[in-house]
């Protein structure tokens, strides 16, 4: 089992119980999707965790297929989504890279805290790219610390060396958005949900 699927999965317990940190932040994250969702929409959304976000949005779409690497996660969001009864949401274990996915099957691919994280992110962008509808919407979340001092830098190697951090990539939003615009990525909206360190929301349309 690859280290970052070990990471998570043991994380994911944990992961469900902690209530969310910034709880302003992410109603303001969810209010700014919420903008850009229809009823017909057909979502992806990659790294949905325990699946909280995809069951919040699920009433505003009209499916939402939900995919993470950490089967444990995967568990908790399916248990989540026969508690709350919610038919039209799928959680399953993988990526974006999962086969079963259909080019330009998707209005909108959703990932929150999930880019930083990614050790072939230009290739995930290009993939999400090539899973939208023509004219379909990339919303993404990103913490961006490149630059934002403090010891994380350096005690972070240590960690990961000895499995308490998973990959991290620190950036700052600009190259974060460069990265984006290259893989075919018109942006249409940015926000910082907080402001410090910027966590970046980002809408991007498929050019
Ligand atoms: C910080 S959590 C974010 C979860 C959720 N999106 C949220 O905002 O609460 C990152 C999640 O990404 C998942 N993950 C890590 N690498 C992944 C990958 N390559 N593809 C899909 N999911 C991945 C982890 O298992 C974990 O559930």
């Amino acid at each position: 089992m690859p280290k970052s699927e070990k990471f998570w999965d043991r994380l994911a317990k944990k992961y469900a119980k902690q209530p969310i940190k910034d709880m302003q932040s992410y109603n303001q994250t969810m209010d700014q999707t919420k903008a850009h969702l229809s009823k017909d929409d057909s979502v992806l959304e990659i790294g949905c965790g325990t699946g909280s976000t995809a069951l919040l949005l699920a009433g505003s779409v009209e499916q939402i297929t939900a995919r993470d690497t950490s089967g444990k996660m995967v568990d908790i969001a399916n248990a989540k989504a026969k508690d709350q009864q919610i038919g039209n949401t799928t959680f399953a274990k993988g990526s974006v890279f999962d086969d079963a996915l259909g080019e330009q099957s998707f209005n909108v691919v959703m990932a929150f805290n999930l880019l930083h994280l990614l050790e072939d992110m230009p290739s995930a962008i290009r993939r999400v790219n090539a899973l939208l509808k023509p004219g379909g919407l990339f919303i993404s979340k990103t913490v961006c610390m490149k630059g934002q001092g403090g010891f994380l830098p350096m005690i972070l190697p240590v960690m990961q060396f000895i499995g308490l951090a998973p990959y991290v990539r620190f950036l700052t939003s600009d190259e974060l958005e460069g990265i984006v615009t290259n893989e075919g990525f018109e942006i249409i909206e940015t926000g910082d949900y907080p402001a410090s360190p910027p966590s970046r929301f980002i809408v991007a349309r498929k050019t």
